[in-house]
């Protein structure tokens, strides 16, 4: 079973600060601290108006105690639901969600709350970052990976038909509050695909992390308070360095693009059906991974130990069985190409990461094999 609700609470909460001038904003990572959210919105925005944004199994499960807390704190909130899914991610629910909260009375001096999971994050935080020009969002990420990834950094935005994320602005939230005891209700193989992240962060920054994660992977699986919230804040921590350093993503921030040159192909090539993000992503650090090895770039062994440790997290690490040319023309759209060259993340060691310009012929050579351990698929 898994341990964090009723577990020990007592675990102290920790706080992770990003930098960004008068944009700064503190991250809250505690467990069981959903009912008290309210008085760090009040605090973070003077608002007291919110519209609390979420989808319904998440809403069902916390918005009332979101709603609660806010009320308590004197803020009136109004609920707003989308649909579940990525599909919600796109500008018609903008156009009513625009309408929903003018209806609601919504002002300058009004907070967008969103609590969900990434999907949430970026149309609540999208529509924050342009109702009325701006508008303050607080993030409460309910999903491993929008706890660790999507809820920091500020970008928000929207689908459109040509593709993901093509919409968009950035908008820094004025608080992200994690309460840790959400992720009791998380499925399991989306709690997977947020792990994707984190080894992901200890792989390319923190060797340290990276160790802890082999250790305590279990404990970390079963949720224990003890573990789980000092691996949410370094994450955060690591989130936040990045961002702070890079908020508009020119140089290290691209380092966050570990796996995901090879795992957006994967995920393209698959229709997006069948395959979460987080595990394309672990397909992606994987491929890349080895090939830092052949390009003699990291020491051998280095793809091995990344893979144990995604296996043990349950997740797949070899890419979806298709040509080699169906994942050069998907590589060659990818949008972070500059003349001819993908700015490739590679590996030196675990914990140590940086990007080379690679022509695709030089990311996937002519003969090299899907799968060098030739099983699986
Ligand atoms: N803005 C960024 O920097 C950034 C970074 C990475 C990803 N993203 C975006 O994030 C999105 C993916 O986020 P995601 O993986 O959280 O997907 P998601 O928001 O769709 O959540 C996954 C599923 O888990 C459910 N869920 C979430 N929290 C739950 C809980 N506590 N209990 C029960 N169910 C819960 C959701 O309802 C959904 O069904 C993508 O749209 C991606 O583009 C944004
Ligand atoms: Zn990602």
């Amino acid at each position: 079973m898994r341990g964090v609700r009723g577990a020990a609470r007592s675990v102290a909460a920790r706080r992770v600060r990003v930098d960004l001038g008068d944009r700064s904003y503190p991250i809250e990572i505690g467990v069981g601290t959903l009912d008290a959210v309210g008085p760090a919105v009040a605090a973070a925005t003077g608002a007291r108006k919110a519209i609390l944004i979420s989808v319904p199994p998440v809403a069902r499960r916390y918005a009332a105690r979101v709603e609660r807390s806010l009320r308590d704190a004197g803020i009136r909130s109004k609920r707003l639901l989308v649909p579940d899914g990525e599909r919600t991610k796109n500008l018609g629910q903008v156009a009513r969600l625009y309408d929903a909260c003018l209806a609601a009375g919504a002002d300058r001096s009004s907070v967008v709350v969103a609590l969900g999971g990434g999907v949430v994050g970026d149309l609540a935080g999208f529509v924050a970052a342009t109702l009325l020009r701006g508008i303050p969002v607080v993030q409460v990420p309910t999903s491993l990976l929008a706890m660790v990834d999507s809820s920091v950094g500020g970008k928000t935005g929207v689908n459109v038909a040509r593709g993901k994320n093509l919409v968009g602005a950035f908008h820094q939230p004025s608080l992200v509050w994690i309460d840790g005891e959400t992720l009791d209700t998380l499925p399991t193989r989306q709690l997977a695909a947020g792990l994707a992240e984190v080894i992901k962060h200890a792989a390319i920054r923190d060797e340290r992390l990276f160790r802890r994660l082999e250790r305590d992977l279990d404990r970390l699986l079963a949720l224990e308070p003890r573990v789980c919230v000092p691996i949410l804040q370094r994450n955060c921590a690591i989130k936040a360095a990045v961002v702070s350093e890079d908020e508009r993503e020119a140089g290290p921030r691209m380092l966050l693009n570990f796996g995901h040159t090879l795992g957006h192909a994967a995920e393209a090539l698959k229709k997006f059906r069948g395959i979460l993000h987080g595990e394309g992503v672990a397909m992606g650090m994987s491929f890349a991974a080895e090939r830092s090895e052949e390009l003699g770039l990291a020491p051998a062994g280095t793809a091995n130990r990344l893979r144990a440790l995604l296996v043990r997290a349950g997740l797949p690490t070899d890419l979806p069985d298709f040509p080699r040319s169906a994942y050069l023309r998907a590589l060659a759209v990818d949008k972070k190409k500059r003349d001819d060259r993908l700015h490739f993340v590679v590996l030196r060691a675990i914990g140590r990461a940086e990007t080379r310009p690679l022509k695709l012929a030089e990311i996937w050579p002519p003969r090299r094999k899907l799968l060098r351990r030739g099983t699986g698929g």
